[in-house]
């Protein structure tokens, strides 16, 4: 603190601007905490707070070999509904009339139509598997393997030959699947986000069954989430960087900590783009991720300190604690218990608006 003298620190602003600097800083905190709530709901499975290191990979490296189409109704149900969770509920509680097929039954009824659902899901990956064939799609047939054509499935995607019996072996209607269980959500004719992937037709599905070599995310996507971040994420740092370089701290800490939120989350962000090629960078976005959470809140909290003197930091240290106790009451009352009923109910997520489009 030897320099504080002789240059501009805020701590000889006047009260006025201090305290805005101050409730800014607080509110920049605040929103990062709910851009965390907001990052569970978008890629950490049910019941658990953040995304792991297998999340980060499937939604930013995909999985090798494996089509996004493929992974997408692979993935178990406790994903989010989005492009880096997983769309199997799409078969279940997000199928059309799901409410009313499974009103009044019993546990045992359900688990049958789960069955038959889980049949639909698992012929369609074997069309994948075996080349996806457009004929068969055309066709709305795709003639089942053996170890296929015993399984339940639903009655209804059976094809029938003229004379209303089924072939042998049998034949999935593969399109009507995809019609009635995707196109739903995802049509070029529909609105809200999931018609910006439409599968209405063969072409538009094969575009999602290219083995993934890189990436999870589409490129789309990708550069969406890399402007709205970037931009929005440059002005906040700037500014808690910018406060925190005008403290009294010594020029050496300024000097590596002032910058250093917005570097770690330019690097995040470049990881994004890198782990497409390479899965370590996707395993490296929980350093950095834990790097940028850490260094805001550095920022956050010595600029506050370094802003205030002997009265002004008493109340400070007051607020901490009282936010710490309510934090640890906050953990205890409500997360620990909603993760757990999370984990119990992995149906119950919802996503928000995005994945809740208006359907008849
Ligand atoms: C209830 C609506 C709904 C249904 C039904 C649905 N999806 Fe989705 N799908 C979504 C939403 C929402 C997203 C996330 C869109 C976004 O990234 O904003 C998504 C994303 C995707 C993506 C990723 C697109 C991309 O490039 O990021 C694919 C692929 C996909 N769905 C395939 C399917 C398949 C296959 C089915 C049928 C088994 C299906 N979806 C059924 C709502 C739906």
């Amino acid at each position: 603190m030897q320099d504080a003298t002789d240059r501009f620190v805020l701590r000889n602003l006047p009260a006025a601007p201090r305290l805005v600097i101050a409730v800014f800083l607080v509110a920049v905190g605040i929103g990062y905490l709910s851009a965390l709530v907001q990052l569970h709901f978008q890629h950490a499975p049910s019941g658990t707070l953040l995304p792991g290191p297998e999340e980060s990979l499937a939604a930013y490296h995909g999985r090798a070999g494996v089509s996004e189409l493929e992974r997408l109704i692979e993935a178990d149900e406790s994903n989010p509904f989005n492009g880096s969770g997983s769309m199997r509920p799409a078969f279940t509680s997000k199928s059309a009339g799901w409410k009313q097929a499974v009103r009044k039954k019993s546990v045992e009824e359900i688990q049958k139509i789960r069955e038959v659902r889980d049949g639909e899901r698992l012929a369609l990956i074997d069309w994948i598997h075996r080349g996806a064939s457009k004929e068969d799609y055309d066709q709305d047939g795709y003639p089942l393997p053996p170890e296929l054509a015993g399984k339940p499935i639903t009655e209804e995607y059976i094809a029938k030959d003229d004379n209303g019996k089924p072939f042998n072996p049998p034949r999935v209607k593969i399109q009507s699947i995809l019609n009635d269980r995707c196109v739903r959500c995802h049509s070029a004719n529909k609105t809200g986000t999931p018609a910006q992937f439409p599968l209405d037709s063969y072409e538009d599905v094969a575009l999602y069954l290219e083995p993934e070599t890189g990436g999870g995310m589409s490129l789309t996507k990708l550069a969406q989430s890399t402007h709205a971040h970037l931009l929005s994420f440059a002005v906040l740092f700037g500014l808690t960087g910018l406060a925190f370089s005008f403290t009294s701290y010594p020029s050496w800490v300024r000097g590596l900590l002032g910058p250093f939120t917005l570097v770690a989350q330019v690097v995040d962000i470049g990881c994004w783009w890198l782990a497409r090629g390479d899965p370590v960078f996707a395993q490296a976005l929980q350093v950095t991720g834990m790097l940028v959470a850490g260094s805001l809140v550095v920022q956050i909290l010595g600029t506050l300190w370094s802003m205030y003197g002997g009265a002004g930091r008493t109340v400070l240290v007051c607020l901490l604690l009282a936010a710490a106790g309510g934090a640890a009451v906050l953990h205890r009352e409500v997360l620990v218990p909603y993760l757990e009923h999370e984990r119990a109910n992995p149906e119950m997520r919802d996503t928000g608006a995005l994945t809740r489009p208006r359907h008849p």
